[in-house]
């Protein structure tokens, strides 16, 4: 069995198919035994530091739902409220959290400061989304594929629109454990070459079919997912002017997902901007949408995350 405790969680390309599985497992019997009132409490008398540079609703609030359930206390820190904002460094943060916490959960901008984060803290940091990975999101994501699909062999992903945080997490997902993942962008927002490379890598090894296009259809012909995710990701703001522009032809509505497979699910990470990157009638479709389970798996992922890694 693997074990995974007292690691980082930076970026699923840190984790074996196998370790991902099991993560995986365990959030399925989180799931079950939540159905049923059952709540194991593996996390009594242990505490996390959430540390958000960043708004967020299903990610904080999930985490610290997970850590109550399990017996825990989560502590939610916004970076403005720390010594960070007047320049304590973050090394020091680190080693000095690491004497009152048993881990560290981070919402930054730079992923350089949760590796930074990480190299300094002696307690287990989890990503809770930088500009490059949003790790805890790509468990859900994979976990709402195999409940909705039973598989994930065989299963085509399309992932349409910015090639952001969300497209790179969900990319090493399927290739590490088998999926077959489509990216299509607009030209000059594709995901970024390392991680193409990883992506292609992975999939040498778990026999994935990767494909990057800068066309949406070619992407979701005969897709079992689509997934998109906002074009104005937190950080990008100066950009939206531009990016409104780029992004222009690029909605996920009727018309795209006809080129889908008949039963397709349709996810998104969520926040999302109705009129924008999906259109209402494809988020809001009771048949096809599967957005509010996955939202809700987020607690069940990672409250399998919280009790291996602590
Ligand atoms: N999907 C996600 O991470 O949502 P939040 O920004 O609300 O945490
Ligand atoms: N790509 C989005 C995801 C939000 C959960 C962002 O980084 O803002």
């Amino acid at each position: 069995m693997a074990n995974i405790r007292g690691r980082d969680f930076l970026t699923l390309q840190d984790y074996s198919p196998e370790e991902i599985q099991f993560i995986l497992q365990s959030s399925f019997e989180f799931k079950r035994e939540r159905a049923y009132g059952e709540f194991r409490k593996p996390l009594r008398n242990k505490t996390i530091a959430m540390i958000f540079q960043k708004p967020s609703t299903r990610t904080r609030v999930s985490f610290e739902v997970a850590m109550y359930e399990l017996g825990g206390t989560a502590l939610y820190l916004r970076w403005d409220d720390l010594q960070l904002r007047r320049g304590e460094l973050i090394s020091d943060t680190a080693r000095v959290l690491s004497r009152y916490v048993h881990g560290i959960v981070a919402r930054v901008y730079d992923h350089k400061d949760l590796e930074e984060l990480a190299e300094f803290a002696t307690v287990p940091v989890i990503n809770a989304l930088s500009d490059l990975f949003h790790p805890c999101q790509a468990l859900a994501d994979i976990m709402t594929i195999i409940e909705k699909k039973g598989r994930l062999k065989g299963v085509k992903v399309a992932f349409v629109g910015d090639g952001n945080n969300v497209c790179h997490s969900l990319m090493i997902a399927c290739s590490k454990l088998g999926a077959d993942i489509a990216v299509a962008t607009p030209k000059g927002y594709e995901p970024k070459e390392f991680v193409i490379e990883w992506t292609m890598e992975n999939a040498s090894h778990s026999g994935s079919q990767v494909v990057i296009t800068n066309d949406p259809i070619e992407a979701v012909e005969n897709a079992d997912v689509i997934y998109t995710d906002v074009f104005v990701s937190m950080g990008m703001e100066h950009e939206t002017e531009k990016r409104k522009k780029d992004f222009e032809g690029w909605q996920v509505n009727k018309e795209l997902v006809s080129h889908a497979k008949k039963d397709f699910i349709f996810m998104h990470c969520l926040p999302a901007h109705r009129g924008e990157e999906v259109a209402p009638e494809v988020i809001d479709d009771p048949v096809h949408s599967v957005v509010w389970d996955q939202a809700e798996n987020r607690l069940h992922t990672e409250k399998a995350l919280l009790a291996l890694l602590i």
